[in-house]
């Protein structure tokens, strides 16, 4: 038996419509020039979170660099990590580059084109699967995000909390039913371009959108209220003393962060955790962490970084030291000059311009 959602759809003209208002009206894109599975992989894992214009010079430069699964395999993590410099989410090229290797060492470099296989590589999700296995290898298999659920809870009138793990697989099985079994790859890439560009988040312009007379919300005047999304737990503050310490060298003092956690692999200026410390004394504080003497000056700036469960508010501050070296293996003494090969989170990068040659 047909879902009653799916009773008032004719999906034959909701496919026809949509893909030929795409094939006419498609973003040229960097990663739709041909459907290479690599660079299809690539692009989805830079898109998630971050916008296509964000994405598209970032998308080209990593390219130029590893233009193959066995360039990047073969790469270096921390110049990976330097490639996304800026893009967030670093993780996702960790991840990234560890599937790239098992595609390599297991698959002969061919990227799978069997869900089962492909899904077990690390960093793709259902999502991502199904983005690579419709785009590259033309299977018809639903690849729903944020923004494709917004779509369809117009499309379908769905007043599920689109937040929840159930609401999520309730949309792969619509778009499962839905998607055209001649072209998947056009159709889910039609439902990403709908979404940005007319079934926006706020004000859709209904008036230009190819499936109008499909759309449930629509027909009720509804789709402003769609979807239905709670509202997320704020996030939580942290306040931090970044440290710009400089030798009498002129060097710097650099830290790697933890190899797990939250900018894990990157460098930073050192930080001390504002709440760890009782009255302000941030002296003992690095003496204690990293063995270090140093003298603390003036703030010179502060900078608020927004992640997506945390919010940093850094106090950076000028400091000297007498060392030339550090016992702590965290920590690395550079020059100006090379600071640039390493990868630095946004939130420090900031701090970069406050620097002075000695
Ligand atoms: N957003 C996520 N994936 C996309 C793609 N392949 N093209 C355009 N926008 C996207």
């Amino acid at each position: 038996m047909k879902d009653k959602r799916l009773e008032n759809i004719d999906i034959s003209a909701f496919q026809e419509d949509l893909i030929s208002w795409y094939l006419e009206n498609k973003r040229h894109l960097p990663w739709r020039e041909n459907n290479d599975a690599y660079r299809v992989w690539v692009s989805e894992i830079m898109l998630q979170q971050t916008k296509v214009d964000t994405v598209i010079p970032y998308f080209n430069q990593f390219m130029e660099k590893y233009p193959t699964v066995y360039d990047l395999a073969e790469a270096d993590q921390q110049d990976v990590l330097k490639q996304w410099e800026g893009l967030g989410y670093y993780s996702r090229a960790r991840n990234l580059q560890t599937a790239v290797r098992e595609v390599v060492a297991s698959y002969d470099g061919e990227i799978p084109d069997d869900p089962k296989q492909l899904g077990s590589l690390k960093g793709i999700g259902p999502y991502t699967k199904g983005a690579i296995l419709s785009i590259a290898y033309n299977q018809p298999v639903p690849a729903v995000d944020g923004n494709v659920m917004r779509v369809f809870s117009r499309v379908l009138l769905m007043e599920e909390d689109i937040t929840q793990a159930s609401t999520k697989k309730l949309f792969e099985s619509y778009v499962g039913e839905m998607i055209s079994k001649e072209d998947p790859s056009s159709f889910n890439q039609a439902i990403m371009d709908l979404g940005a560009t007319i079934c926006t988040p706020k004000q859709p312009l209904c008036m230009f959108c190819p499936v109008m007379e499909h759309c449930q919300a629509y027909a009720e005047g509804v789709q402003e209220n769609l979807p239905v999304k709670k509202k997320a737990k704020k996030q939580r503050k942290e306040q931090y003393i970044a440290l710009l310490i400089q030798n009498q060298e002129g060097k710097y003092i650099i830290e790697k962060r933890p190899d797990s956690g939250l900018l894990a692999g990157l460098w930073q200026f050192p930080m001390i955790p504002e709440d760890d410390i009782v009255k302000n004394d941030w002296q003992s504080w690095i003496e204690e962490h990293y063995d270090l003497d140093v003298d603390i000056s003036e703030s010179c700036t502060s900078i608020k970084h927004v992640f997506s469960h945390i919010i940093w508010h850094v106090d950076v501050r000028k400091a000297t030291t007498n060392h030339k070296t550090a016992e702590d293996s965290r920590l690395r003494f550079v020059s100006l000059e090379e600071l640039n090969q390493y990868p630095f989170p946004v939130s420090h990068q900031k701090m970069i311009p406050f620097l002075e040659e000695k």
